[in-house]
């Protein structure tokens, strides 16, 4: 399949990120970076705060069994989430289905604005969060504390691109996307960790990590590869940890292919060709949904998955199976 260079092709070579990469140049990481340096942390309450019976939450509109019920089977009642990055995107997707499954979920972004509205529609707590912050983590892990110390799970899920393959990539750019995609990941883990084991009712908990399915196929963006490589070897080690220390608490990567978020979306719209690669991607000859992605981060938030630790769960429809001269 020709695809010209641009937008395109780094669509198709990445599937997730490279969408980005126009906005997210070295320039304006940095930007974001300085401008993330300086936010604390702090809650805008939505209809289901902490502590609340969570009751009268909307539904995930763009989910049809959503609107039905609005509850799917209630196995999360009670559980407090934190999901990074729920402001956009996949993270979003995991914040909307973890309420409907009447979880208490903390939406954590960078992004207040669009966080605080998503947050206030589902009944989740909205939290400024930095990830590449460990003040910011902190300020995160004293506000739970302060109200009943409860974390059951945790999705690290947050994450940047650079668009630079490895003549192009500047230390900058690499340093500040690490300090997010796997620096952000593994201070999460920190604060998960430290509170799962204090939890009331003895120690536990899941954490659940965003992966790529370019953990095992590179694409030229080098810091982002590396990243994706990287989190799979930090989920083994917080796992086995957890495990060795007796903490039942379970670290698990979860692994998209291409995934239609809504920056996919209007790459689509500026590109057409670009829906076409994106399918392609996978045999089933489409992409995901940010509702799949959710599943799976539903089923490793559960008890269900009690003996799942340490591993790395695809949802990208055979992408990495299949040959792509095929
Ligand atoms: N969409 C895909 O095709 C795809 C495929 C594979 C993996 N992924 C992974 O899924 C995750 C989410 O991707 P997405 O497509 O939903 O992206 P997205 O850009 O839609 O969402 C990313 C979110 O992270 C937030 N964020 C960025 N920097 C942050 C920081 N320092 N602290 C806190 N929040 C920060 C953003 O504000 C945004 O809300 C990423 O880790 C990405 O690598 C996505």
């Amino acid at each position: 399949m020709a695809l010209t260079r641009g937008l395109a092709s780094s669509v198709l070579q990445d599937g997730f990120a490279e969408v980005k990469a126009g906005p997210l140049t070295a320039a304006t990481l940095r930007h974001r970076h300085i401008e993330s340096r300086s936010v604390g942390i702090h809650f805008v309450q939505g209809s289901g705060f902490i502590g609340a019976e969570p009751s009268n939450r909307e539904c995930y509109s763009p989910m049809q069994s959503f609107n039905a019920e609005c509850r799917m089977s209630d196995r999360l009642q009670n559980k407090v989430v934190v999901v990074t990055g729920g402001a956009s995107g996949i993270g979003e997707g995991m914040v909307r289905r973890f309420c409907a499954e009447a979880a208490q979920v903390i939406l954590a972004d960078v992004d207040e604005a669009n966080g605080s509205r998503i947050a206030a529609e589902c009944g989740a707590d909205f939290a400024l969060l930095d990830v590449s912050s460990a003040d910011s983590w902190q300020l995160l892990e004293k506000k739970i504390r302060d109200d009943g110390g409860r974390l059951d799970i945790l999705v690290n899920n947050a994450g940047v691109v650079t668009g630079q393959d490895i003549t192009a990539v500047t230390v900058d750019a690499w340093q500040q996307l690490m300090s997010i995609n796997l620096l952000g990941m593994m201070l999460g883990c920190q604060m998960a960790i430290s509170l799962m084991r204090d939890n009331p009712g003895g120690s536990g908990g899941s954490i659940i990590n965003t992966a790529s399915s370019t953990s095992y196929l590179a694409i030229p963006d080098v810091a982002y590869t590396t990243s994706k490589a990287g989190v799979v070897g930090l989920t083994k080690s917080v796992a086995v940890h957890c495990a060795n220390e007796g903490f039942n608490i379970r670290c698990n990567s979860i692994h998209p292919g291409a995934t239609l978020t809504n920056i996919l979306k209007t790459a689509i719209e500026q590109a057409p060709e670009v829906e076409e690669a994106c399918n392609k991607m996978s045999p089933l000859n489409r992409m995901g949904t940010v509702e799949e992605v959710a599943a799976m981060a539903v089923f490793l938030a559960s008890d269900e998955a009690s003996f799942c630790t340490g591993g790395q769960y695809a949802v990208e429809g055979g992408t990495v199976s299949q040959h792509p001269k095929m």
